[in-house]
């Protein structure tokens, strides 16, 4: 009896331990991804602003003082320590799936964000011009690794504190 109950106790530490790394299943994964589709909206919305340098840098401007402490300086998450430990992770908006989007679906991304996800809506903290300049921005991303890492995370108390306000999981 001894012996069975050890070998339970051990099948259940397996089981729960490798539920902890496998994280959201393949159909979970899916079913959100699809999920996602069907709910962004602004799919014809035009962007106002002028595609012009000018915008671009606006928008970088916008970008990098809102958006930078999760998709980095580059919107390529560089140096964003926790990127990857977001559930889902932070995406990297040089990306294809997000470059395939509309300007008016990225304004409509910004503007309600993603549920289910660390993505947050800017509705009421951002102006809509502002959104639009930040669009222009992500049509034009510099490249990886080209700006360096945020500053904020030079600092290791407070991006020890950012992790705990975001609820990342530790390493
Ligand atoms: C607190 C962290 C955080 C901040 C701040 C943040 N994002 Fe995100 N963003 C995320 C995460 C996580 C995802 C991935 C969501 C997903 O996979 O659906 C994401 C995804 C996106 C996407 C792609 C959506 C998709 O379908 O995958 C865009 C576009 C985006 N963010 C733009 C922005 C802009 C612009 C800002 C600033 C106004 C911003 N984000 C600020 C965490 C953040």
């Amino acid at each position: 009896m001894k012996v069975l109950l050890g070998v339970l106790g051990l099948f259940g530490i397996l089981v729960l331990s490798s539920c902890k790394v496998s994280g959201p299943g393949k159909w979970e994964t899916l079913a959100a991804k699809k999920a996602k589709k069907v709910t962004i909206g602004g799919k014809d919305w035009k962007n106002p602003v002028p595609d012009t340098p000018e915008a671009v840098k606006i928008g970088e401007r916008h970008f990098q003082r809102h958006c930078q402490v999760c998709h980095g300086l580059d919107g390529h998450n560089t140096g964003v320590p926790f990127a990857d430990r977001m559930s889902p992770p932070v995406a990297d908006l040089g990306g294809q799936d997000i470059q395939a989007y509309t300007d008016g679906q990225l304004k409509w991304i910004i503007e309600n964000g993603i549920r289910f996800t660390g993505m947050p809506g800017w509705d009421g903290v951002l102006k809509d011009d502002e959104m639009w300049y930040m669009v222009r921005f992500m049509r034009h991303l510099p490249t990886k690794g080209s700006l360096g890492p945020p500053a904020v995370f030079l600092d290791d108390n407070e991006h020890k504190e950012m992790e705990k306000a975001l609820k990342i999981p530790a390493k």
